[in-house]
């Protein structure tokens, strides 16, 4: 009879042995149920850590933590099904263009979005700044808002992949995190068991991302899409420079006001680009577009024509929010009692140029305004944030504009003005 031993176990990945499958869905099964201790899963993670694991090993890992909850099919929808996945950075509110602009085009989008802690904000507390709307949601709202709409955003329910909120909070104080294998199955269980056909990655890499150098980023974005390929998903995957923060509004109510204006045909460049570089994707991938240039003009004739706008809308409405927004945003999203502008120093007359605007910085001075959490229980205030942010690039004289800083108070303000400006360099 086969024994099962949990420390054999952790010793065969210490010494850099590959784990038999029916060991690897026996370990994370029981430490799933609280059979196995977790300190054996943390010597474990550990291992991987340091001796990493097959493309079949990680494929198991995927497959195993993807199977201790739920798993959503979309079949029975008349459509496609895709969605996205981004490591996250600063700025980032990508997700709430993209799903109803690719949804306007034909393809469903059931996305599952998570909430940010430290500097990087998540798209649900951006979503959670529109009056009323709910982004939790039962599977069964969650399918009827898909069926009707074409997408939802919502966050995650306690019964997708419970294994990796189990260890990845373990992960978080065992020093596991930056390990490609954990975070691949991490990402790879939670999407996979939310059953879209079609998975898009954007990885970021930089200062204000996970992943800092580009070879990491790489790497990190093949070992996703082969693991989604195994599972039989169609996929691909984008690297982008996370040095500079996307678009020029970082805080959560500010940025459902861009990602409005992405979806009016307007915002920043940056912003409407990286939009489209994963829409094409999806809907190429999903078979909707025979070609990239195609995908393209459906893509534009969707923000022309307002159907994207609209899907916005309707998502909004049909989670419980005010769809006002998608028209008067500036009446309906909350807004700061004091804004501050933040212009360009003296120096700038010998260095009229902006360099370089970094991410991690903006971030901090976002989260000390109150747009973040320092803990996991805080309270997000959504008005607060940045706005009107330059980008690299930009000639400035002094007393140039270089950014808004939208505080609860004049003091708030005042006093992260130093930090804000410590953000540029200029050359
Ligand atoms: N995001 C996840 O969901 N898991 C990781 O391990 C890292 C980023």
């Amino acid at each position: 009879m086969k024994q099962f031993v949990p420390q054999w176990i952790i010793e065969a990945k210490r010494d850099g042995k590959t784990i038999p499958e029916s060991d690897l869905r026996e370990f994370v099964n029981r430490f799933t149920d609280g059979s196995l201790p977790e300190y054996q899963m943390a010597a474990f993670a550990m291992a991987v850590f340091f001796r990493g694991m097959s493309g079949e090993e990680k494929h198991v890992l995927t497959d195993a933590m993807m199977r201790s909850g739920d798993t959503l099919s979309w079949e029975s929808l008349d459509r496609p099904t895709a969605d996205k996945h981004s490591t996250g950075g600063i700025g980032d509110k990508i997700s709430i263009p993209l799903a109803p602009l690719v949804a306007a085009c034909g393809v469903a989008v059931p996305m599952i979005s998570g909430r940010g802690l430290g500097i990087t904000g998540g798209t649900l507390d951006k979503l959670d700044a529109i009056p009323g709307y709910r982004t939790s949601l039962s599977v069964e709202e969650f399918r009827s808002v898909l069926k009707t709409v074409g997408c939802s955003i919502i966050g995650q329910t306690d019964r997708l992949a419970p294994a990796d909120r189990k260890l990845y909070a373990l992960r978080d104080v065992t020093g596991t995190v930056p390990s490609i294998p954990l975070i691949t199955a991490s990402i790879l269980s939670k999407k996979l068991a939310e059953g879209a056909e079609t998975l898009v990655f954007d990885v970021k890499c930089g200062s204000g991302a996970f992943m800092k150098t580009p070879e990491q980023a790489r790497t990190l974005a093949d070992s996703l899409v082969d693991g989604a390929r195994r599972a039989g998903r169609k996929a691909t995957a984008i690297i982008h420079d996370m040095n500079q923060p996307i678009g020029q509004c970082i805080g959560n109510a500010l940025e459902i006001r861009e990602s409005i204006e992405i979806l009016q045909g307007a915002g920043p460049a940056d912003t409407r680009k990286l939009v489209l570089e994963l829409a094409v994707p999806m809907l190429t991938l999903s078979g909707v577009a025979s070609d990239d240039a195609d995908a393209r003009r459906q893509l534009d004739a969707a923000l022309a024509s307002g159907a994207a706008l609209e899907t916005f809308a309707k998502m909004v409405v049909a989670q419980g929010g005010n769809g006002k927004v998608a028209d008067t945003p500036a009446k309906i999203l909350p807004t700061a009692s004091f804004v501050a502008d933040v212009v360009a120093p003296a120096e700038t007359a010998d260095t009229p140029q902006i360099e370089s605007v970094d991410a991690e910085t903006i971030g901090r001075v976002v989260l000390l305004l109150g747009g973040g959490r320092q803990i996991a229980t805080d309270a997000i205030d959504y008005a607060v944030g940045i706005d009107r942010l330059a980008s690299a690039g930009t000639s400035v004289v002094p007393g140039d504009l270089l950014l808004r800083l939208h505080a609860r108070s004049r003091e708030e303000a005042e006093a992260l003005i130093p930090m804000a400006l410590s953000a540029f360099r200029f050359r």
